[in-house]
This record gives structure tokens, C-alpha cells and sequence, in this order.
């Protein structure tokens, strides 16, 4: 065998790397954003051929592309679900054509024998974290709680908001008194929080904001700061995922808290797959990321310099 053509089945190999299917719900998120720049990354440095699907939100679209991809014959295949129901027969389509499906980020409500295993945090955890913090931080004072969901129907929106009403639930002092879906965006975090203002004296008498995740907040931000009330002071502002820029408003004065999402969830699910592919090893069925809490003690601005060009 000549050296050229050793070369050429090398590069062959490489390029026979194994192909994996991606379901993305969408880009909502600065979160969101990152996680498919990771697990692009990801993908690249492991040598796979990456199939990337972008749902626009639509669960129609994932069950679609689920199927596009079972069809192809994909070596594996990743799914952040939009929803948590309705998942079913296509999850039993890819078990059939014995493809291996991991679960990013969200849950599902299917029986978990459908999916080779889920990397996510414990996402009412995450909820009790960010209610915990708002607890210690009024003390015994009354205080008015605004709360913006997630997207209606998604695991995060209904566990954070059960993990944060588990933990001010022992306080009388605490009340959610409004509670509306922001989609997890910027631009509807920003129009839903406009109406909670309007309905509650102009925000004077809205104590709190919790969010489910960062960037609602930080379109709640602006229309409290444009209703002439000071974010992170007059309202406090507690919300889920650490993209940079709620680091910058934490460093501003304008938020309070933030509970980590890390967003390399492809990492453990390609190490999954790999072992899975190896010999057959068979993961635990979650696979649990870390929730951090950081606070305006926890050098906000470093931490929004350290992560400002990781792909948020
Ligand atoms: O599923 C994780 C959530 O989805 C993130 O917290 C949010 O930002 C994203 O849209």
C-alpha cells in the first residue's frame, strides 16, 4: 500500500464519521443560540456529520425532521423537544429503526425505554433555587410576584414554575399575583411585562420579577426601566440560564440573580453515544447538569466577559 492511498482511506474514515441528526426547537434564546453553536463545535472537533434542523418552534416541524432523518439512517439522532407531550409514536419510529435518540435540555412525558437517555438539570430544582434566593433576599417584607413562563407546555415552563412556587410556598409574605407566557423571548418578556406594569399601579406595587428564563428578563428590564422604575431595585429580578447579558445588568445594578443552564448539552451526549457505540454501554437514563445560583456578589462583569464569546 503506497503512502498516497494510506492517505486517502484516512481521509475517508474521517469522512465517514458517524452522522448524527439534530432536532433544534428554534432560536428563541441567547441560551438557545449557544446551545447549537456548541453542539456544532462539538460535533466538528468529534469528527461527525452533523444534520441540523431548526423547528421554528413547531413540534410539527421536530416530528417532521425525525423522520427525515430515520429515513436517511442516521447513526444517532439529538432532540430538544419544544413540548413535553405528543412524542409517542415518532420516539417509537426511531426505536424500530433502532436509532439511538438522547434527549437535550427538555423532557418528555413519553415512557423513557423510547430514548437511549436525556442530559439535562433537574429543572424544578432550578425553579427552588431562584425562589429560595427571592425568599432570603425579602425576608419578612410583603412582597408582589410577577412571574413570566416559558413556552406553554415545555418542561422547563412547567417545572420551573412548580420548583419556584414549592419554595415560596412556606412564606405568606410572598404571592404570585400575575403569571403569563413570555415564549422565552426578549421581544414578548418585554410586551407581557408592559401589561403586568399597567395593571399593577404603573409597577409600584410589583415588588418582584421571576423569569424563567434570562432573556424574558431582559425585555422585562427595559419596559421597567422605561416605565421610570429602577430594575433590580425597586423590582427585583430573579431568572434562569446565565447568558452574558444578564451578567452586563447584574453589573448594572439591574438584575439580581441568575441559575445557571449550562448550554453544552451535546458533550455528555455525544460521550453517551460513543460509549453506547463502543460496546453497548447503556447510560443512565438522566444525565444531570449543574444549576448554579450567581448573584451581584459573583463579579457579574467577569463572568459576562468570560462567557461573551462562547456563541450566546
Ligand atoms: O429548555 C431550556 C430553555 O429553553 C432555556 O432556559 C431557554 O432560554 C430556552 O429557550
Amino acid at each position: 500500500t503506497t503512502v498516497a492511498a494510506l492517505a486517502i482511506s484516512a481521509t475517508a474514515a474521517m469522512a465517514e464519521g458517524e452522522t448524527i441528526g439534530f432536532s433544534q426547537i428554534g432560536s428563541e434564546s441567547g441560551w438557545r443560540a449557544a446551545e447549537t453553536t456548541l453542539t456544532r463545535n462539538q460535533a466538528e472537533e468529534r469528527g461527525y456529520q452533523l444534520q441540523f434542523s431548526d423547528a421554528q418552534q413547531k413540534q410539527e416541524n421536530q416530528i417532521a425532521a425525525i423522520r427525515s432523518f430515520i429515513a436517511q439512517g442516521v447513526d444517532a439522532i439529538l432532540l430538544a423537544p419544544v413540548v413535553a407531550t405528543g412524542w409517542d409514536s415518532v420516539l417509537e419510529e426511531a426505536k424500530e429503526a433502532e436509532i439511538p435518540v438522547v434527549l437535550l435540555d427538555r423532557q418528555v412525558d413519553s415512557s423513557d425505554d423510547l430514548y437511549l437517555t436525556a442530559v439535562g438539570s433537574n429543572l424544578v430544582h432550578e425553579g427552588e433555587v431562584a425562589g429560595q434566593w427571592l425568599a432570603d433576599a425579602v425576608g419578612d417584607k410583603e412582597c408582589r410576584i410577577v412571574e413570566l413562563q416559558g413556552t406553554t407546555g415545555s418542561s422547563p415552563a412547567i417545572d420551573r414554575k412548580t420548583g419556584f412556587e414549592n419554595a415560596i410556598s412556606g412564606h405568606d409574605n410572598l404571592s404570585i399575583v400575575r403569571s403569563q407566557t413570555g415564549d422565552f423571548t426578549r421581544a414578548q418578556g418585554k410586551e407581557v411585562m408592559e401589561s403586568f406594569l399597567q395593571a399593577e399601579n404603573g409597577g409600584q406595587d410589583i415588588c418582584a420579577l421571576y423569569a424563567h428564563n434570562d432573556d424574558m428578563a431582559v425585555g422585562a428590564i427595559q419596559a421597567i426601566k422605561e416605565a421610570g422604575i429602577a430594575p433590580g431595585k425597586d423590582i427585583l429580578v430573579v431568572s434562569i440560564d446565565a447568558v452574558p447579558d444578564i451578567f452586563k445588568a447584574m453589573a448594572d445594578g439591574e438584575a439580581n440573580a441568575t441559575v445557571e443552564l449550562t448550554p453544552n448539552m451535546a458533550g455528555p451526549a455525544f460521550d453517551a453515544l460513543e460509549a453506547y457505540w463502543a460496546d453497548g454501554t447503556m447510560p443512565e437514563k438522566f444525565i444531570q447538569t449543574e444549576s448554579k445560583l450567581y448573584t451581584q456578589s459573583d463579579d457579574p462583569a467577569g463572568e459576562y466577559e468570560a462567557r461573551k464569546d462562547l456563541g450566546y
